[in-house]
């Protein structure tokens, strides 16, 4: 089970919130997205995680809370890098078993630990953070709003957010408009300067914004090759992934790059400091 919730607004594909998010934390743990993406589930990989932590000054004794850590990468990326104490939350309480019995197979579980929760509601108490980090997935969330207030709540004052995510200008094509497309964080992706406005009115002055698209084109070849490997073993009866449509799965990545290339999506960080 993943974390509970109560059904609340109606989201695309006539889904609610709640079934959205139990849509995307089973999507991302599954193993065919595992197999597709590799260990890191956003582009840029840990290079990316790097660069977020710098332009966030993490250092060694700086608290940081992962919003929607996955399996925990990036959270082992940053304790490892910086020193720093993570906590990583994810929706998906697989995820988490998972990240806890990685922490404690590297020896990392009293600098790096998980909890299953909800971005909207986060088990922590107010100013208990230094800086909260949230990869990829904000553009996931039905309620952007009520994220990034918590990611607000759980910050002390002078605390810093650091968001790397997919930006999108205007429409795209039907078929990036999908609930699959929204798991997939393009459908509901938002201008950054969206992403920025939303940070703005839950108290944060932003500090910095850098593009990355580069990093979206590599992420989205990369699964395109991968895609070929597997078509591959699963025609040589090598490899069992049911319920997987692997030629729904191509087209959809090739209408991505076709929208990445005409500039319609991309991929940025924002980072800002919560005032007081
Ligand atoms: C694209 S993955 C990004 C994972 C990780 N941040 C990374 O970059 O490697 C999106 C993650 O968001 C999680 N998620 C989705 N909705 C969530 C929510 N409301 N609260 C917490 N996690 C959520 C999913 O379970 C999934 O692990």
């Amino acid at each position: 089970m993943n974390a509970s919730e109560e059904p609340r607004a109606i989201e695309p594909g006539g889904l609610s919130s709640a079934a959205i998010k139990q849509c995307c934390a089973a999507v991302y743990d599954s193993d065919a997205v595992r197999l597709l993406l590799g260990g890191t589930l956003h582009p840029g990989g840990t290079a990316l995680t790097e660069r977020l932590g710098v332009m966030l000054n993490l250092g060694p004794r700086a608290r940081v809370l992962d919003v929607a850590a996955g399996r925990g990468t990036s959270a082992f990326t940053l304790a490892m890098r910086f020193g720093c104490e993570v906590i990583g939350l994810d929706y998906s309480r697989r995820s988490v078993e998972a990240a806890k019995r990685d922490a404690a197979a590297r020896g990392l579980s009293s600098t790096v630990s998980f909890c299953c929760g909800d971005t909207e509601r986060l088990p922590f108490a107010d100013g208990s953070f230094d800086a909260v980090v949230c990869e990829c997935a904000l553009c996931t969330f039905p309620d952007k709003r009520t994220a990034t207030a918590e990611f607000a709540r759980v910050l002390r004052a002078g605390g810093r957010v650091g968001l790397s995510d997919l930006t999108r200008q205007g429409l795209l094509p039907p078929e990036l408009e999908s609930l699959a497309a929204w798991i997939a964080c393009i459908a509901d992706a938002q201008p950054l300067a969206e992403y920025a406005s939303l940070l703005a009115a839950a108290g944060f002055k932003i500090k910095t914004t850098e593009e990355h698209n580069g990093a979206l084109i590599d992420f989205v070849n990369h699964i395109r090759t991968r895609l070929l490997v597997t078509e591959v073993m699963l025609g040589l009866n090598k490899l069992a992934l049911p319920g997987f449509d692997i030629a729904m799965v191509k087209d959809f990545t090739q209408h991505a790059l076709a929208v990445i290339k005409a500039g319609k999506l991309g991929y940025a960080i924002v980072t800002a400091a919560k005032e007081g």
